[in-house]
């Protein structure tokens, strides 16, 4: 998704930005631009990966202290020079970048092309440069506050203009805004991690505020004008948390963090006999014992964890409970109840269709628990209940380190719940609790057992269909297995109930397809070597995953990737690692973009 930089201050500006830039990169784009002043506005831009902008930079360098940059994922247009940001109005004045979508664009164009206006680009962002010049009367806020009133939709938009030289003017509708605070210099960004290495103070805007950033600082108002007063947020990532490390991907950094991120997540949560504090749940113990249902809803990776937050609360809590896509639920009418409770779950917390269906919840008077990695983010301050993942920026697209951190965070709910609503005894929370506080060593002894893992990866990288079964939990890892080896290495990949392989798809396992099987699950493996023996009937080529006590697999299975025995309730928390190991080297045999995959972007902030 695009990503917004922005500088005032004594250094110049370009390099500042382009930095910035690179660092959003994870975000996913496919053009990449600047803006720069010194008395007149120079643009640069260019389709494609940042080293385009870098070349056109460095063979004509624009100077000057004050400027904005952005890296576009199209949207309105394709991505070609002319459609990547920033653009400016005819006379090259006012010059604006802007994320997301303005959803009156076409009227708006219609209006301005009937007044003489022609256009460069065919993107909706161009025109509000065409609007800020055409309401410009001596104030650039006023403008901009006037041009907001005029364009509908979801966006953050900024602002510089040659007429008042040392501002940017930025306004945040839903897509994400900080300002970074320096010494004698002020950054703008939509990530905290484009400025982090610069500043840890920043402020969070809001949804419908305005900000004027000067070297000074920044002054927020709201968009009707009433003055903000806005607490300084001091942020304790570790800039090395940010870079890759000594790995050669941020993808595998992460993975390899995972343990440290479980550790991070339960951190003064969880005591060894299952008593849980979550400090920003406020509900008590009468509310969660008069819970109807919990519904749980997200997108994606993040939708995979809820499979199994799912399960937990069905099979542990007995609490009935849905686990549905934000972009189903929000148009599926659900009958959602008072005493109902709703988790959205989001790493980025800016997930356009899970913001939509969290919403939906809270108009339905569901009381609003987030899942999310990001403090501050939409998702956060639309919740009444926060459980923060603590996961650190997650840079890779493929999520791993912050989908690991949501399972932990799920299993510290079930106890939660379970405790108020008397389903899981002193016995049971000890148990999982214990558990818990063993999984980051299991963890990194899974990530010791490499070597099987890059042996599967190369027995599968010339498929050309991989299935993923498994049973109960297992099916929510397969699942999640599946959509890491299809978005990095693009080969087709499909994961089903194993009991349903027999009602269709087995026509398709014919002589050497692969079949990727957990089998962490005790109380149905025997069913789940039923399939596994239809699979090897049509001469199917089995990888399990399986429990290093399990000697029985190795009579079935091609492959065996193993883990260290422990409760089958948490299981999935180190059955998914080889499964994230394998996409990984399936991808990097073939030669992809680890990091960035094709077609994909790390915040989905559009429906
Ligand atoms: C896949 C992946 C996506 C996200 C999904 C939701 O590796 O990362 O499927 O899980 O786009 O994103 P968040 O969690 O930010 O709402």
């Amino acid at each position: 998704m695009c990503g917004i930089m922005g500088y005032v201050g004594p250094q110049e500006a370009g390099p500042i930005l382009v930095d910035g830039l690179r660092r959003l990169e994870y975000r996913g784009y496919d053009s990449a631009g600047i803006a720069v002043t010194n008395g007149a506005i120079s643009v640069r831009k260019a389709q494609g990966k940042i080293a385009n902008l870098e070349a056109l930079i460095a063979s004509d360098p624009p100077s000057g202290s004050i400027g904005i940059g952005h890296t576009r994922w199209a949207t309105h247009g394709a991505p070609t020079d002319a459609n990547a940001h920033p653009h400016t109005d005819p006379s090259g004045e006012f010059v604006v970048v802007h994320n997301g979508i303005i959803e009156n664009f076409q009227s708006l164009k219609a209006e301005l092309t009937s007044g003489g206006s022609e256009f460069v680009s065919e993107t909706d962002s161009e025109i509000l440069a065409h609007l800020i010049a055409r309401e410009y009367d001596g104030d650039l806020v006023e403008a901009v506050r006037r041009t907001v009133a005029l364009s509908e939709g979801a966006y953050a938009m900024v602002v510089m203009s040659r007429r008042e030289p040392r501002k940017i003017v930025a306004v945040r509708k839903i897509s994400p805004l900080v300002v970074g605070l320096g010494d004698g210099e002020t950054f703008l960004a939509s990530d905290i991690p484009a400025v982090l290495h610069h500043t840890r103070d920043f402020l969070i805007i809001e949804d419908d505020e305005l900000v004027v950033v000067t070297e000074e600082g920044a002054v927020i108002e709201s968009i009707s004008g009433e003055a903000v007063e806005r607490e300084v947020v001091h942020i304790d990532w570790d800039a090395e948390q940010a870079e890759k490390g000594g790995f050669d991907t941020f993808m595998l950094k992460e993975i390899h963090e995972q343990p440290a991120v479980i550790t991070e997540t339960l951190a003064s949560r969880l005591d060894q006999n299952g008593k849980v504090w979550l400090e920003d749940v406020g509900f008590d113990d009468a509310y969660a014992a008069a819970i109807d249902r919990v519904w749980i809803t997200a997108c994606g990776t993040a939708f995979h964890a809820g499979l199994i937050g799912q399960e937990i609360f069905r099979r542990v809590l007995r609490l009935p409970a849905n686990v549905e896509y934000a972009h189903e639920l929000r148009y599926a009418d659900p009958i959602i109840g008072a005493n109902d409770l709703t988790i959205a779950i989001s790493q980025s917390g800016e997930t356009a269709d899970t913001l939509a269906a969290a919403r939906l919840a809270v108009d339905s008077g569901s009381r609003m628990l987030s899942i999310t990695n990001v403090v501050g983010s939409t998702l956060s301050r639309y919740a009444d209940d926060i459980l923060y993942t603590r996961a650190g920026p997650e840079i890779s697209v493929a999520s791993t380190k912050a989908y690991m951190a949501m399972l932990i965070a799920q299993y510290l709910l079930a106890l939660r719940l379970g405790a108020a609503r008397g389903t899981v005894d002193a016995e049971l929370a000890g148990r999982v609790a214990h558990g818990l506080h063993l999984l980051p060593a299991a963890i990194e002894e899974v990530l010791e057992r490499e070597a099987p893992v890059i042996a599967a990866a190369e027995s599968i990288v010339d498929a050309s269909d991989v299935y993923f079964i498994g049973r109960g939990l297992d099916y929510a890892i397969a699942m999640e297995g599946s959509l890491k080896l299809k978005e990095l290495s693009y080969l087709h990949s499909e994961a089903m109930p194993a009991g349903e392989l027999k009602h269709g798809t087995l026509a398709l396992i014919t002589d050497g397809v692969p079949v990727v099987v957990l089998l962490t699950q005790r109380a149905v493996y025997d069913k789940v070597i039923s399939a596994v023996q239809e699979v090897k009937a049509r001469g199917g080529r089995i990888i399990a995953v399986a429990y290093d006590s399990d000697t029985e697999i190795a009579d079935h299975a091609d492959m065996v990737l193993r883990i260290p025995d422990m409760e089958d309730l948490l299981a999935p928390v180190a059955a998914v690692v080889p499964l994230q190991l394998l996409a990984y080297h399936v991808a990097r045999l073939r030669g992809h973009d680890i990091d960035q995959p094709r077609n994909l972007a790390k915040s989905v902030t559009v429906e």
